[in-house]
């Protein structure tokens, strides 16, 4: 594939992003959310993606590339460059170098390959680290503690509304399918994807043009779901990435985790792993969050997950909100934390992760920690439960009292 120079990206050509709340983005990694040509926000609850990649914002991002510009909406990945890493822009590149046609590359958009599509935020849990943004139970719970009178002028009961997009723009379904010839990669990673019915429709659309086979499918889910159904449809895909979104083990995975139970994910990811020896399309993967509640305890998550047989492991490093972020943690916090995990070995395969981990941690800015407990407390008390119980060497190297 000929490409205009040597920091070019293909992603403002063949790919869009929804957020959970219907917002676009040429990717997950822009700065901009894409706007129309009056100056508002494409809402995917109304507006449909040949309009989104004909505007003027995103032939004005086409031309910066063109020209040879580094776009400001684009710095995470110059950043991650310019500090000597592989960037989303590349790491693309490399997925999709041998299936984009090689034709001129001009400010028009070519058709979709790359899809990353967060469906709303209907999801049945609520976990800490995650927000009204990605879960209806979460925005139901902010509402539920508000007074009346402030509910609906609340952030929490706009992304109520925002985030039923999917179920609100019935025709989105429908004027996706006719979009999707050339479709590669597709990644559902935002609300509970399983719980979103519509999106396997619109994958048993591409199964009947017969294209499936070059399409690659990415989830990321809660491993409440066992989707009994998707079966008769992914077997016809590529490959089908299934990544658990897993941080922790037992009572501190269902504090986390609120509404969730551990014994079910377990008993799920067993029935993924079965379906995996009949289907060989299907790869598991767990996806592990790293933040305050579970930075002390990734040893012992780190042993279970290499008992498994995941396909891939990721150790994601959560950044937002900050006071979650092990990078604020309290200076004596970090020390207790160093210290246990220096002195209980996790898997050898893993060592190599947590020591990035640690190295994370103790190069961030620490705080006091007030603002950690007062939130952890808040929540506490909402949901009745107790950090102190289900994690109290936490609880105590936090000086939590609640
Ligand atoms: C928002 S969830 C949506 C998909 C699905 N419900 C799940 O939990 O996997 C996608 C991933 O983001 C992670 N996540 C949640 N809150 C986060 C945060 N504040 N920062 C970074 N990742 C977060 C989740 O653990 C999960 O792996
Ligand atoms: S399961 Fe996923 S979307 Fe739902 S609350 Fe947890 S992290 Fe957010």
């Amino acid at each position: 594939m000929n490409l205009p120079h040597d920091k070019f990206c293909i992603l403002p050509w063949i790919s869009l992003e929804a957020s959970p709340i219907g917002t676009v983005r040429p990717c997950c990694l822009a700065d901009d959310e894409i706007l129309d040509n009056n100056g508002n926000k494409f809402e995917l609850s109304t507006a449909n993606f040949v309009d989104i990649q004909i505007s003027d914002h995103m032939r004005d991002l086409r031309i910066k590339f063109l020209a040879g510009n580094r776009p400001e909406t684009c710095r995470k990945c110059w950043n991650e460059e310019d500090a000597g890493r592989k960037s989303k822009r590349m790491h693309t590149l490399d997925r999709l170098k041998h299936s984009v046609k090689d034709e001129p590359w001009t400010t028009d958009a070519k058709p979709l390959m790359f899809l990353d599509l967060k469906l709303g935020n209907i999801c049945n849990l609520k976990c800490r680290i995650c927000g009204s943004w990605s879960s209806s139970q979460f925005a139901t719970e902010e509402l539920n503690f508000m007074p009346r009178a402030e509910q609906k002028s609340s952030h929490a009961y706009q992304m109520l509304r925002a985030g039923a997009w999917p179920r609100k723009n019935a025709q989105f379904w429908s004027q996706i399918d006719t979009v999707l010839t050339d479709i590669r990669y597709i990644e559902f990673t935002g609300g509970e994807p399983f719980m979103i019915a519509e999106h396997f429709a619109m994958l048993q659309g591409i199964v009947d043009r017969g294209i499936a086979h070059q399409v690659e499918i990415h989830y990321n889910t809660n491993g409440t779901q066992y989707p009994e159904k998707a079966i008769e449809i992914w077997r016809h895909f590529k490959t089908v990435e299934i990544a658990f979104s897993i941080d922790d083990l037992d009572q501190r995975f269902e504090y986390q985790r609120t509404n969730a139970v551990w014994t079910e994910v377990c008993d799920n990811l067993e029935r993924f792993r079965q379906l995996r020896t009949q289907y060989p399309n299907i790869q598991l993967q767990c996806c592990s969050t790293v933040n305050v509640f579970n930075v002390r305890y990734i040893d012992q998550l780190a042993w279970w997950i290499s008992e498994q047989n995941f396909n891939f492991v990721y150790w994601n490093i959560m950044h937002d909100a900050w006071y979650f972020s092990i990078a604020t943690l309290p200076d004596a916090a970090k020390t207790a934390i160093t210290h246990h995990l220096r002195f209980n070995a996790a898997p050898a395969c893993y060592q190599q992760d947590i020591n990035g981990v640690i190295d994370f941690m103790n190069g961030g800015a620490s705080t006091d920690g007030s603002v950690l407990r007062s939130n952890i407390a808040e929540l506490d008390r909402k949901r009745n439960q107790d950090l102190k119980k289900v994690a109290p060497e936490l609880a105590d190297i936090l000086g939590y009292e609640n």
